[in-house]
Formats: C-alpha cells, sequence, structure tokens
C-alpha cells in the first residue's frame, strides 16, 4: 500500500497521470490534489487573442472582447505549467500562466475547500493576478508584468 501512493504521488508530480482539464460545468473531486479554476478576464477595451496550452492540453485560440474571459479548470499540484500567449493589435508576449509561482497568488490552500481560484487581468498597462476578480481598481489586483 505505501509503496502504491509513493508511486501515485510521483506519478502525479511529475505529471505522467495527465494534469486533466476539465469542463467548468462539472465539479469532479480531484483525487489528492486540488481543483483549479482558472480565469482570464480582458479588460482593455479591444479585442485580444488568447492560446493556452500544457504538456498534455491544447485549448486553442480565443478571441476576448472587452470583459470576456478565458476560464478552464483543472485537477492538478502546484507545480503543473500551463503557458499562455497573449496578441493585441502588434503586441505579443507568452509566459506561464499557471505555474508554482502562480499557485502562489491563487486563493487558500485548504484542504477543506479544494477547489482554488486564480485571475489574471489584463489592461493596457500589462497584466495583474488576484485570487478575486474583484471590481477594478483594487489593492487586490497585484500587477505581474507589462506588455512588450
Ligand atoms: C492564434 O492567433 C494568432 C494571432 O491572431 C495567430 O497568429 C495564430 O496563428 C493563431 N494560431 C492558431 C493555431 O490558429
Ligand atoms: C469579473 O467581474 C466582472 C465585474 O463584476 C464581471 O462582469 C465578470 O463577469 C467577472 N468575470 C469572471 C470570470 O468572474
Amino acid at each position: 500500500m505505501r509503496n502504491v501512493l509513493v508511486f501515485l504521488f510521483f506519478a502525479l508530480a511529475t505529471c505522467q497521470i495527465p494534469c486533466t482539464v476539465v469542463s467548468s460545468s462539472v465539479d469532479p473531486n480531484c483525487f489528492l490534489v486540488w481543483r483549479f479554476n482558472m480565469y482570464i478576464i480582458n479588460d482593455i477595451p479591444e479585442d485580444i487573442v488568447v492560446h493556452v496550452n500544457s504538456k498534455d492540453d491544447d485549448l486553442g485560440n480565443r478571441t476576448l472582447p472587452l470583459g470576456g474571459s478565458r476560464d478552464w479548470s483543472f485537477c492538478a499540484p502546484g507545480w503543473t505549467l500551463f503557458r499562455g500567449e497573449f496578441w493585441w493589435g502588434s503586441k505579443y508576449i507568452s509566459f506561464n500562466v499557471f505555474d508554482g509561482y502562480v499557485d502562489d497568488n491563487c486563493d487558500t490552500k485548504s484542504l477543506v475547500h479544494r477547489t482554488r481560484h486564480c485571475y489574471w487581468l489584463i489592461r493596457p498597462d500589462g497584466f495583474y493576478m488576484s485570487s478575486k476578480n474583484n471590481t477594478w481598481p483594487s489593492e487586490s489586483w497585484h500587477f505581474e508584468k507589462p506588455w512588450p
């Protein structure tokens, strides 16, 4: 039994078991790992294009108008990687929209409430993170990086 748990831990840790992306309309119990609800919200009054992918899942291109959001959920340990690409007119940037650092900016790591929330807000000056979707402007939004 102990060996099985150790195997499971390393399998999950290295994502040998795919870090399953689940639909936001269902609420599965993520076995031994957290469920993350990710939101990328466009707060620029122009369309931007967002592309999100992990090693296992490609969520494709999505055009976000002002106020539009790219939402997805997954069951994963905190060091899973999701990469984001963003196009705004002639501007382009790519960075990890979910990784161990982002995980620290998501809401509670409670063992009871196993669903965690992470929000990105895209503003004309750059990208902000929060564990809540507070109305802009708000202290809860931390500036993370500018557009290039
Ligand atoms: C995604 O959108 C960008 C920007 O519009 C475009 O350059 C890229 O080719 C698109 N990728 C796919 C797979 O459609
Ligand atoms: C975030 O908050 C705004 C303003 O209250 C709301 O219009 C929008 O639907 C929310 N988006 C998400 C993904 O929660």
